[in-house]
């Protein structure tokens, strides 16, 4: 299976000419070697996906409706009319600022995937979570995750659809203090996500990817493990010059070279 980059563009570039200049850079692949998605913010996505070649477009969040008294929000047809194909949903950043509970996010991956879109659904512990073990690590992450994809495959909400993303709080360049999670640990962690997806879902071969501070210098480390099927990318995915190095390493199979 190909493995899958998605570029995570948070609340940035500041304007619209610059989403285009990163695109531009960034956004150009050979379809073959590989799947790779840059989610810019909402009022870019347009102008966005008219200047991608090979890469898909993603939004980073979509609502739990498709219509209605929403004000603010997005929904997961709209985002399908300007060409998007895959969504994050349930981020860290949004649940510590705004509040999305596990059953918001289930909402909204419900909303997504009966919609078509392809969701990359995060999910991951926090510090003092992680503090007090590996076992209490894993057993908030299944918690976390069977909330978030409670009637996934029911409804016409296509389970084939649903990516989830292990991004350990703790290691995301933005969190305080921050440190780095060991390839070995994520693999781990990563397994065992897919053992839980599996039995609860009944799906033979869930895609799950990593993401924490992944740059050009360690994205080998993590994709040349066999159970990481690739990675969410936020604060290099801004530098063009070490992501289109970090898309080139793992789409040229160098990381494929190194696998353990
Ligand atoms: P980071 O962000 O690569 O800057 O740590 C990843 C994310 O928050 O999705």
């Amino acid at each position: 299976m190909n493995k899958l980059i998605v570029a995570n563009w948070k609340m940035n570039p500041g304007t619209l000419k610059e989403a285009i200049s990163l695109a531009r850079k960034t956004g150009a692949i050979k379809k073959e070697t590989g799947e790779l998605v840059l989610c810019p913010p909402y009022p870019f996505l347009s102008g966005v996906g008219k200047v991608l070649q090979g890469a898909a477009l993603g939004a980073q969040d979509a609502s739990i409706s498709d219509s209605g008294p929403y004000t603010g929000e997005v929904s997961p047809t709209m985002l399908k009319s300007l060409g998007v194909e895959y969504v994050i949903l349930g981020h860290s950043e949004r649940r510590r600022e705004f509040g999305e509970t596990d059953g918001l996010v289930n909402r909204k991956t419900l909303a997504a995937l009966r919609t078509g879109l392809r969701v990359v659904l995060c999910v991951g512990e926090s510090l003092e979570v992680r503090k007090r073990g590996i076992s209490a690590a894993r057993s908030f992450v299944r918690q976390q995750l069977l909330r978030c994809i409670r009637g996934v495959g029911k409804g016409g909400s296509s389970k084939r659809n649903l990516i989830v993303a292990y991004e350990p709080v703790w290691a995301i360049s933005t969190s305080k203090n921050r440190k780095d999670e060991t390839p070995e640990d994520t693999a781990r962690m990563i397994l065992f996500i897919k053992d839980t997806l599996g039995k609860q879902l009944r799906v033979s071969a869930p895609r799950v990817l990593y993401g924490g501070s992944v740059d050009e210098k360690d994205v080998c480390n993590f994709l040349s493990r066999s159970e990481v099927d690739g990675v969410l990318v936020g604060g290099a995915s801004l530098r063009p010059g070490e992501f289109v190095q970090l898309t080139k390493d793992v789409f040229t199979g160098l990381c494929d070279t190194l696998k353990l």
